[in-house]
């Protein structure tokens, strides 16, 4: 393709072996036809084709696209997706084939497939994380009247119900989703196609009409810009990487549910792998890997990052280490979606073992709010009922088993406050501010997710 210049001396094979990227970007190979072949359309109306020839050469990438999809792409031999396309149309439609590049670079045409490829893979990731979403709100609202302690520092807080846990793990999926949006609305909407190499296209494309013709809002406004700018793949990396932590959050969060000393939740055997040594073992693998693969999406933002700081406008090589970054983080992502949806869908809450972490203790902050509605200040309110948990700790008991003389030596409302706690259920209902985890707050969020969501 660039041989002239060299007198037909073939580059040394350590070259190639570097330079060589079909085996990652091979995957372009259907945006890379699609856009070649507006392209043509485009170079048939600035009329540098006639009609005959654009059909020549549309007709002819439709059979190279037939051969792609049949073949093995990454098994060519060519240096990238771009050279392989053009050879093989080469083979197709013959001579005219080499009118196909007149006003393109493949600096212009990567930073367009990889746009159209992005448009396609955030709508799969979109559609996975719509479905992890959905999955948490029909466990959640399964999981309406389970109690169990709610968690800060890892030390019980206060009872809340198991539905209103696994939303705090779905409303992030409704922001990730607000991100890929964007992501797909403003940053892919620029059509980088007619910049040419570095300073526009040398051919009079109109490049609005061939934006629009490859689904795109608008041409992008500089090509010396959009040859070498990589955002686009830095914002959906970091829109990824954010995504898969949620999920790391999430995983995290059930494996120790999962746990043999917390026992919340039960996974199903599907979603457990066992032991090679120890028959006994359920292992939740399917949620530690999920963990793990938050670092590696890290990894493939802080990759590509790094590969951007410092370059100059424009097109340089380093920018080819885009794509294994991205494909990584976008395949990464997509692997781990379903499995940690599947897990999510079939666990078992164990209702006895939530209720059997309520410690009395966890009444404490209505007993302060008693004594608030006594016209104790709240601070204060704190600190006696602070000396009764104390007490209870000193006795061996639980709080609402402390004598009432001894309760009423603290405060004398305390005996009757403690007589009227009522049961968890009543302490969850006391707290219910809108965002909260009242059956009414609950099932305001649910109907809210399930607009967001779908059902
Ligand atoms: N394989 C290259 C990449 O992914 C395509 C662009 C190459 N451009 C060039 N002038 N060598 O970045």
């Amino acid at each position: 393709m660039w041989g002239g210049r060299f007198g037909g001396a073939t580059p040394a094979d350590a070259l190639d072996r570097l330079n060589r990227s079909l085996p990652v970007d091979h995957r372009l190979w259907p945006h890379d036809v699609r856009a070649a072949q507006a392209w043509a359309g485009a170079l048939a109306v600035a009329r540098v084709l006639t009609a005959a020839e654009r059909d020549a050469l549309v007709g002819g990438l439709d059979r190279v696209a037939r051969r792609l999809a049949a073949g093995n792409p990454a098994a060519e031999p060519d240096e990238d997706i771009h050279t392989l396309v053009e050879r093989l149309l080469y083979e197709e439609a013959g001579a005219v084939a080499g009118k196909l590049n007149t006003g393109r670079s493949r600096n212009d045409q990567v930073a367009t497939d990889v746009r159209l490829w992005l448009r396609d893979a955030l709508g799969s990731v979109d559609a996975e994380v719509t479905a992890l979403g959905r999955a948490l709100v029909a466990r959640a609202a399964d999981g309406v009247d389970l109690l169990l302690p709610g968690y800060t520092h890892g030390q019980r807080a206060q009872p809340v119900r198991w539905g209103y846990v696994l939303l705090a793990h779905a409303w992030p999926l409704v922001r990730d989703r607000a991100r890929l949006a964007t992501l797909l609305e403003d940053r892919l909407a620029e059509c980088p196609l007619g910049s040419g190499a570095v300073a526009g296209s040398g051919i009079a494309v109109d490049r609005a009409t061939l934006a629009q013709a490859l689904g795109f809002a608008r041409p992008s406004p500089n090509a010396l810009d959009v040859t070498g700018d990589r955002d686009f793949v830095a914002e959906s990396l970091f829109a990824l990487a954010l995504l898969a932590t949620h999920v790391s959050r999430l995983a995290g969060e059930l494996m120790t549910y999962a746990s043999s000393e917390v026992g919340f939740v039960r996974l199903a055997d599907a979603y457990c792998t066992g032991s090679s040594l120890l028959p006994q073992k359920r292992n939740p693998d399917v949620l530690e890997l999920a963990r793990a693969k938050a670092a590696r999406t890290l990894g493939d933002l802080v990759t590509l990052l790094a590969t951007l700081k410092g370059l100059p406008a424009g097109y340089s090589k380093d920018l080819q280490e885009d794509k294994p970054a991205l494909f990584d983080a976008v395949d990464t992502v997509l692997v781990t979606l379903p499995a940690v949806r599947g897990a999510v869908e079939t666990l078992t809450p164990i209702p006895e073992r939530m209720r059997a972490a309520l410690d009395p203790a966890l009444y404490a902050t209505d007993l302060a709010d008693g004594l608030v509605g006594r016209g104790v200040p709240f601070r204060e309110a704190h600190g006696l009922v602070g000396r009764l948990v104390q007490d209870a700790e000193a006795l061996g008991c639980a709080v609402n088993a402390v004598p009432g003389a001894q309760a009423a030596a603290i405060h004398p409302a305390l005996p009757d406050l403690l007589g009227s706690l009522g049961d968890w259920e009543a302490s969850v209902e006391r707290r219910a501010t809108a965002g909260g985890s009242s059956r009414e707050a609950l099932a305001a969020q649910l109907a809210h997710l399930r607009a967001q969501l779908g059902d």
